[in-house]
């Protein structure tokens, strides 16, 4: 501190009349994917292209983007796959344009957290709310015997893995929305309960695109464990079988390229994917085919499609075998078990629980 040469005392120091920016307050996006099988065109156009997008137009903002394999043994499912699985989704989501310097990047069961918080979240949820949610019932009526506890607790895992990382936003398809509502209701009910502790996130649902629905049967969700193969499109699909899928997609007999959702379910999901992928708005492109036949529509969108997948395909053959992909899954998990590891530690003293102070 400087001295006054007059007295020997301490000058104080004059402030400078400059006002420092006080800087926003750092967001947080999170979102994950289930590797229970390949990715799906449903999965790219639903979640994958809008956390690029995202990525790229929110300023600010820190992503935590991972792969759900706590998820994926609430049903059967072989070692060998679950772990080609793993992989293969690390490896898609950098080749869909997830850029590691401002994403972190990790596998879910390699943050231990998840699951102490998981269980915290089903002893906040309860027996009703998760018997209610619709994605439980769906499955649990496609499977006789074996049912695993956790098909139906899975959303409390999920609603954990939202709150542990105080997300802002969650970029989801549609399927998602009743889980990111009762990720809603748990995180205020445990603030109501033990004060103020977790961020109540927001759920962010493409404009076109947030439900793609199946090639075969266009009243139902584009979905990788149809056993129609033709039903769905995979990421990683030779071109030739891609283009052969939309050409053979089903759609009505009337022959008019129109948007219409009840009448013409086929169609109309063919222009969500075409709309979704060339950003043009559905109104131009019906304009674009009024005179021209489901054939030629099917063959553009086809070339649409491959072109959209062509350069995912190149650049996954870059990182599948890559070590690099090791370093950014490493480093991700080491930012989120940082960020997770203090916010157990802050929902174990809202609890009274263990010796935490
Ligand atoms: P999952 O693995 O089933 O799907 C991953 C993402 O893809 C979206 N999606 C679709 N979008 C449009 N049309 C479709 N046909 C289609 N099929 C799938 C899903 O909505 C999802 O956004 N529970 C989640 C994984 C998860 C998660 C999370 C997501 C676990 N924890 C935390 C967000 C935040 C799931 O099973 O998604």
């Amino acid at each position: 501190m400087p001295v006054s040469k007059s007295t020997g005392k301490a000058k104080s120091i004059k402030k400078p009349d400059v006002k420092v920016p006080i800087p926003p307050k750092q967001k947080r996006l999170v979102s994950g994917i289930k590797p229970t099988g390949q990715l799906t065109l449903g999965n790219y156009i639903g979640a994958l292209k809008q956390f690029v997008k995202l990525q790229d137009e929110m300023e600010n903002t820190e992503l935590f983007i991972f792969i759900a394999d706590l998820h994926a043994i609430t049903t059967p499912i072989d070692r060998q796959e679950l772990k080609k699985n793993i992989r293969s989704i690390a490896a898609i989501y950098l080749a869909c344009g997830l850029n590691p310097e401002k994403v972190n990047l990790f596998i879910q069961s390699e943050v231990n957290e998840h699951a102490v918080l998981g269980y915290i979240m089903e002893s906040t949820a309860y027996i009703g709310e998760m018997e209610r949610m619709t994605q439980y019932k769906d499955k649990k009526q496609k499977q006789t015997e074996g049912i695993r506890t956790s098909l139906m607790t899975y959303p409390a895992l999920m609603a954990a893995d939202i709150l542990m990382y105080d997300a802002d936003i969650v970029p989801i398809g549609d399927d998602q929305k009743q889980h990111l509502e009762l990720t809603r209701n748990l995180a205020t009910r445990f603030n109501n309960l033990y004060g103020d502790t977790f961020v109540v996130p927001e759920g962010f649902f493409p404009e076109t695109g947030a439900r793609i629905m199946s090639l075969s049967d266009p009243t139902k969700k584009m979905d990788k464990s149809n056993e129609n193969h033709k039903s769905y499109i995979l990421l990683l699909d030779d071109l030739a079988s891609v283009r052969n899928k939309i050409k053979s997609a089903v759609t009505d007999s009337d022959a008019l390229i129109k948007y219409d959702v009840k009448k013409k379910p086929g169609i109309s999901n063919l222009l969500t994917i075409y709309s979704s992928l060339t950003n043009e708005p559905v109104k131009e492109i019906e304009q674009k085919y009024k005179d021209k036949s489901y054939a030629v529509f099917k063959a553009d969108l086809a070339e649409i499609v491959a072109d959209a997948l062509r350069p995912i395909q190149q650049r996954y053959f870059e990182y599948i075998n890559n070590p690099k992909l090791d370093e950014i899954l490493n480093q991700g998990a080491e930012r989120a078990r940082l960020i997770a590891s203090r916010k157990i530690e802050k929902v174990f003293k809202r609890l009274g629980m263990g010796r935490v102070k």
